[in-house]
């Protein structure tokens, strides 16, 4: 399995607050990867750096090495929005702008210079397609995309995050605000895309991480106490933490 993402020593400050400790992992590419662990062990905070999504945020600072396809993404030259868009992400809450269906998915690919509307239609159909989401909505494409159910919501945000073409998929408890249904429809969408994209996925469900994921990365106070294939993870864990988190008896 060649590696998507290289995460080398990664220590990560919120000023004096060190909030990852040496984190060291190699993510394959076109897997499903989860990050687990109790409230507050650092998980949202690792997959942000991933598309420097903690550039935003004031005395924010890292050292360590995280590389993409081999490129130090921290280097000096990077581009970042070109990176945000190769490494695409889904949040907790789904976000959509307050326009239509339509215009929520074709703002990225129009912002990166595509004008020709065919290719737009194009564009949106095949990303709608892709996020499980265009018969619902194939109707309702000049509605508001706040007239949605919160689950299709949660689908056109990720038809959005497909559209601009990202090879990553970066995923925030996508499915905690949603009802089953909602939930299953995500799980058996990632069941499709795993093998187009690298998605890693952080997720309080244990079930949710053992149905849809290849490796599992167990996290606990900013460390990454385990990483490893997610059947071995639950059925033979290699750390005693490990153990006692899966099987409910903490966080
Ligand atoms: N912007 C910030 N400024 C300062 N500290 C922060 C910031 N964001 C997160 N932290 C702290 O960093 C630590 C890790 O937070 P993070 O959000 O990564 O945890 P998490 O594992 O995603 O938790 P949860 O499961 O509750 O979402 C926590 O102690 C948190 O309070
Ligand atoms: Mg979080």
């Amino acid at each position: 399995m060649a590696t998507k993402i290289s995460i080398q020593n990664l220590d990560l400050f919120y000023g004096d607050f060190q909030a990852l400790h040496n984190i060291s992992l190699d993510i394959p590419e076109r897997q499903v990867t989860a990050f687990i662990g109790p409230s507050g062990c650092g998980k949202s905070t690792c997959l942000k750096t991933l598309n420097r999504m903690n550039d935003m945020v004031t005395g924010c600072r890292i050292t360590g090495k995280i590389t993409i396809d081999g490129e130090d993404i921290y280097d000096p030259r990077t581009d970042v929005n070109l990176l945000r868009r190769r490494a695409g992400m889904v949040f907790q809450k789904p976000n959509p702008f307050p326009m239509s269906v339509y215009d929520n998915i074709a703002y990225g690919p129009r912002i990166h210079g595509i004008k020709n509307k065919a290719q737009l239609d194009q564009i949106v159909e095949e990303s709608l397609k892709s996020a499980a989401l265009w018969e619902e909505v194939k109707d309702r494409l000049k509605k508001s995309a706040l007239g949605l159910s919160g689950g299709q919501q949660q689908r056109l945000c990720i038809a959005r995050a497909l559209a601009v073409e990202p090879d990553i998929l970066l995923m925030d408890e996508p499915t905690s605000a949603l009802d089953p249904i909602s939930t299953q429809k995500i799980e058996d969408l990632l069941d499709v895309l795993r093998d187009r994209y690298t998605v890693i996925i952080v997720t309080h469900n244990m079930q949710q991480a053992a149905r849809i994921s290849d490796q599992t990365a167990f996290f606990l106070l900013g460390e990454v106490v385990e990483f490893t294939e997610t059947r071995v993870m639950f059925e033979q864990p290699g750390d005693e933490r490990t153990e006692r988190y899966i099987t409910g008896r903490f966080g």
